[in-house]
């Protein structure tokens, strides 16, 4: 089933698609962010303008495939931040969820109620069974976020992700399954 275009958030906010012409902004945040970004993040090292250019028309192209869907959430009309199914495994219904934000609009719950509206979206109309969130383990914001809304931790993967040339992660893995929900642990419907 193809997504709607945007999905709106508590307190004006949104997560709304991204286009080309939001290539500058973007990448001016990106250059914002970059140090806390490249600590988790491989892409985040060397991100060039065109690199981020090439990051959307990639998103579009692959969510026109529906193999994929990033969203740019917009605070105060202006974006804050990244949320998206980064890849869909339509075979097994099962999509890996990425996301960052700035750091001046962390600490608000704004991440919390974007996870909480894609996660929505993905059970409620794309009808997919297994969402995956990973983070590193020193990842303490990243897995309180996966932790506050009921995904529930699955184990450890060891060194899966190559952060730098000098470093892997060692990633902690959380799931939510559709039927989830149901259990007591999941919080979606309080972040709206
Ligand atoms: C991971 C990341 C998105 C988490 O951001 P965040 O600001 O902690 O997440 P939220 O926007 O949901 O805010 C949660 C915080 O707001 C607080 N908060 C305030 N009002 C809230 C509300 N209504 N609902 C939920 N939390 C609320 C929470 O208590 C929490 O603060 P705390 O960590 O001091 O307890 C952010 O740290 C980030 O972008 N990091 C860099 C990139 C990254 O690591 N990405 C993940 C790779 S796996």
């Amino acid at each position: 089933m193809r997504a709607e275009l945007t999905l709106g958030l508590p307190g004006g906010r949104c997560l709304r698609p991204l286009q080309e012409a939001d290539a500058d902004e973007l990448h001016a945040l990106i250059e914002r962010n970059r140090d806390e970004l490249a600590r988790w993040m491989q892409w985040a090292q060397e991100q060039t303008p065109a690199d981020t250019l090439a990051f959307i028309k990639r998103s579009l192209a692959r969510e026109a495939d529906n193999h994929a869907l990033q969203r740019a959430i917009v605070a105060d009309e202006r974006i804050a931040g990244v949320l998206g199914l980064r890849e869909i495994d339509w075979a097994n219904r099962c999509a890996e969820i990425s996301y960052w934000l700035d750091e001046g609009h962390q600490g608000q719950g704004i991440m919390t109620s974007a996870l909480a509206a894609l996660v929505r979206h993905a059970f409620d109309e794309q009808r997919l069974n297994r969402l995956e969130i990973r983070a590193d383990v020193e990842n303490a914001p990243s897995r309180a976020l996966a932790e506050r809304l009921g995904f529930r931790y699955e184990g450890t993967l060891r060194q899966a992700y190559r952060v730098t040339a000098a470093r892997y992660s060692d990633d902690a893995v959380y799931s939510m399954l559709a039927a989830d929900r149901a259990q007591p642990g999941a919080r979606l419907d309080e972040s709206r």
